[in-house]
């Protein structure tokens, strides 16, 4: 099968599965495992902060980002499809006690003006204190769209004259800073808090990153205890973390020219691919112009040896590409999607 459902389907290379198996190793909740620390001190200097720490996933990354930054009656904004708001299980509510707002958007970017607009006055004894953004970058549901940089810092201004922290879920980060030639470093200083996943297009096994100021990640560090995230000889996975921020980094412009190579191709075969949305590693499939459903569109498709995989959006399909997907398998995949959903180069039957 040709697995374009995710960037979070991939295997650890060889290579990778060999650093894991030389990984030095302590206890880590002692802060005794030297690859961890690696890791983290890699990580900080990546991300443009102070201090980085490594938690099992990026989802308690976000979380932890969050709790540190609020007190509960607190409120969140945050794009209304953003992975913090929709996909995490009510977490913000949940572990925080969160107040939640989604703005809407376009290609995942809200405005200054937005966020200055749903701002609530702290004058007011009965209102919600608004006391942080969050910001998606790439942003997921809008298909792996990406925030400049000049709109990143103006909204990092607004922010700090409004006094809100703000938080980037750069789970996706690494494919932002190579789709752009911006380090990500210079991304992700103009946050308070920033997360990395590495067990999506880098390609370990699992694994993220928060990172902020030593005074927050302090908090962050007894939050990571308390959500269970404190782990032992976590080494073995962090090995994975330090080989794929060396070695799988500038290999996601492969990524990207691969999931524009496969909306070429769909596009040029009839289907309704919308090429300027492809901006890094997804590429998204509008059924609502084909007289099909999601489900019967998966299943076919998966009948042709393709998986694509169901979107926020009641008719948007999506592919997306990663370590695991060859050129070869991108030529395949354009010959068979259109035949799986029964479209001849033009032609939307
Ligand atoms: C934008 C974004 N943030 C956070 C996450 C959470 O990652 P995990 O499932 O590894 O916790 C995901 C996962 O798909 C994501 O797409």
């Amino acid at each position: 099968m040709i697995d374009l459902r995710s960037d979070t389907v991939t295997q650890p290379t060889p290579e990778m599965r060999a650093a894991i198996a030389v990984a030095v190793v302590g206890d880590e909740q002692k802060r005794e495992d030297p690859t961890v620390l690696e890791l983290e001190e890699r990580g900080a200097g990546l991300l443009g902060q102070e201090e980085a720490i490594f938690l099992p996933t990026a989802t308690m990354a976000n979380q932890i980002a969050l709790r540190i930054q609020t007190e509960p009656g607190d409120e969140l904004l945050a794009e209304e499809n953003s992975h913090v708001l929709i996909a995490e299980v009510g977490g913000p509510a949940f572990h925080s006690g969160l107040v939640t707002r989604g703005l809407p958007a376009r290609a995942g970017r809200f405005t200054v003006d937005q966020v200055r607009a749903a701002v609530r006055e702290r004058t007011s004894p009965h209102w919600p204190r608004t006391r942080i953004v969050s910001v998606e970058n790439t942003h997921n549901s809008s298909g792996g769209r990406v925030w400049p940089l000049d709109e990143i810092q103006r909204l990092s201004d607004v922010c700090r004259v409004l006094d809100l922290a703000l938080h980037l879920d750069g789970a996706r980060l690494m494919n932002a800073a190579v789709a752009t030639g911006v380090s990500p470093a210079e991304i992700g200083r103009n946050f308070d808090t920033v997360t990395l996943c590495l067990s999506k297009g880098l390609g370990c096994p699992l694994g993220a990153l928060l990172a902020g100021s030593h005074e927050l990640m302090a908090k962050a560090r007894r939050n990571k205890h308390l959500f269970g995230g404190a782990m032992r000889q976590a080494g073995i996975v962090a090995a994975a973390g330090v080989y794929a921020l060396e070695h799988h980094v500038d290999r996601l412009a492969d990524d990207h020219a691969r999931a524009r190579r496969l909306a070429e191709g769909l596009h040029e075969a009839g289907l309704p691919v919308d090429l300027e949305q492809v901006e890094t590693n997804f590429v998204q499939l509008d059924l609502a112009q084909l007289d099909l459903d999601r489900a019967e569109a998966v299943r076919r498709l998966a009948e042709e040896g393709v998986g694509l995989s169901a979107t926020v959006h009641a008719r948007v399909l999506r592919a997306v590409t990663h370590l695991g997907i060859t050129d070869d398998d991108i030529e395949r995949a354009v010959e068979a999607i259109p035949r799986a959903l029964g479209v001849r180069a033009g032609v939307a039957a």
